[in-house]
């Protein structure tokens, strides 16, 4: 019996000559296309697959998602055990680190995060200048940009002690930017950080504290917002995942790349979606005019925001723990009375073929948005939620591309489609 090899045998029918490419990883490598030309000065066979469709661009120990069956794991972990046993700050630890904290590492990691959540007063200063109207995700894009002026030992990224300072800064510094934006867009006085409360009680103090002495965050929200944070922590190489490795595979400092990375998950069909998706509710406004809007979409004049996605051909199961955190949710403040116009939405879409052929699913952002409101969090505030839980994947992400021998700086190619070689006619020629 012939043996079976893990090859890929290809022939080029432009030279009639045959190539057989390792297969590993179920993946041929791009590079060994190279070898097939009709010329020895020919460049070779590139693949030619915008927006990465099916290109692996890493190897990655991280994260896990099988899309068909709707599963999420971080680091082996499925997401719901995670959501149900662990805090934020271990499960930013696991990713960073590869393995859960012992109580002496939660201790520690909890301690070093929580003595960085402060600002420099500057950075004060810089958030002054905002304009009053500006969008809390350009000033967290720019404030954690700055963050690097502040600290340039971080372009020492080859320096293990310098990169975890860069962990402990950014992870607690996060809020402290996204809460001061916000404080800042409503004309209030920054609230320092408060050491004593949790990370995400911690922030909501920073948000919402006004004139008592100390703020007692809600125990349910605050575990909600917590809760929110560890499914929104990593989702391989996504989008603003791909901005952090691509612009960090530069060997700039992490800041920089972090803000590059938050930069690209403001876009609304990424991180900005959360926000998209509650103008949307906004917009239809009723439960009959639901159908009105479906058709719209099936025609293509828009999307049904919060639905779909590249990875997940299933229900996101990050959506089903978000959809049960809700009810936790609403019984503290109150039923969302936009849920019943997205659980309509989902449930007519669920049923049409339009959906039901495209494999489109609700995603993280179809119900995170309406949790976010009913804890009082403004729409344009929602996609900052969505960085401070995904900084420490972005870092976990970086970390992991530093350390792989096999990166370089990142650097597509091209198919080249424009005009040939021509001369420049002078000014009065053309
Ligand atoms: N509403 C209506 N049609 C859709 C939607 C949608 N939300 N998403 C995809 N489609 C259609 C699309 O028109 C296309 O149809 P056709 O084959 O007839 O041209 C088909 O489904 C495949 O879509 P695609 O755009 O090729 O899929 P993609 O993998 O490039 O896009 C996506 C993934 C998430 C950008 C897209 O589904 C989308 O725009 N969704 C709405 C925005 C959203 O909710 N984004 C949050 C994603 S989850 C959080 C995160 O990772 O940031």
């Amino acid at each position: 019996m012939e043996t079976k090899r893990s090859t890929l045998t290809i022939t080029d029918n432009r030279t009639g000559k045959q190539y057989e490419l390792p297969i590993e990883n179920e993946t041929i490598r791009a590079n060994d296309l190279r070898q097939m030309k009709v010329n020895p000065d020919d460049f070779g066979i590139m693949t030619y697959d915008p927006a990465y469709m099916a290109t692996a661009s890493c190897k990655s120990t991280i994260t896990f998602i099988d899309g068909d069956k709707g599963i999420l794991r971080y680091r082996g972990y499925p997401i719901e055990q995670l959501a149900e046993k662990c805090s934020y700050l271990e499960v930013a630890y696991l990713l960073l680190f590869g393995e859960l904290p012992n109580k002496a590492q939660l201790e520690e990691w909890t301690a070093h995060i929580t003595t960085h959540t402060f600002v420099h007063e500057n950075l004060k200063k810089l958030m002054d200048g905002f304009h009053y109207d500006a969008h809390p995700m350009g000033m967290f894009v720019s404030t954690v940009a700055a963050l690097s002026t502040f600290y340039p030992g971080a372009k020492k990224i080859s320096d293990p002690t310098e990169r975890a300072m860069t962990f402990y800064r950014l992870i607690g510094k996060a809020p402290t930017l996204a809460a001061f934006a916000y404080r800042h867009s409503v004309g209030m006085p920054y609230v320092h950080p408060d050491n004593e409360l949790s990370y995400a009680g911690n922030f909501l103090s920073m948000m919402y504290k006004v004139a008592e002495p100390k703020y007692k965050p809600n125990p349910v929200l605050e575990h909600a917002l917590d809760v929110l944070y560890i499914l929104h922590a990593d989702h391989e190489q996504n989008c603003s995942t791909s901005a952090m490795r691509g612009v960090g595979s530069s060997q700039v400092d992490p800041y920089s790349a972090a803000a590059a990375a938050s930069a690209a998950l403001y876009g609304p069909l990424h991180g900005g979606a959360n926000e998209a998706v509650l103008r949307m509710l906004d917009e239809i406004g009723t439960k009959e005019k639901i159908p009105a809007f479906i058709k719209e979409v099936k025609e293509g004049k828009g999307r049904l925001m919060g639905f779909g996605h590249r990875v997940y051909k299933n229900y996101d199961p990050r959506a089903s723990i978000i959809k049960r955190l809700a009810d936790q949710v609403f019984e503290v403040t109150g039923r969302n009375p936009k849920l019943d116009i997205a659980l309509e939405l989902e449930r007519i879409a669920l049923q049409d073929d339009y959906f039901v052929k495209r494999k489109l699913y609700p995603n993280v952002d179809f119900y995170s948005g309406l949790i976010y409101q009913a804890m009082k969090f403004p729409v344009d505030m929602f996609p900052v939620l969505f960085a401070i839980g995904r900084m420490s994947g972005w870092l976990a992400q970086w970390q992991e591309l530093l350390l792989d021998p096999e990166q370089k700086i990142a650097r597509p190619r091209q198919v080249y489609l424009g005009k040939g070689a021509r001369d420049v006619p002078m000014l009065s020629q053309r």
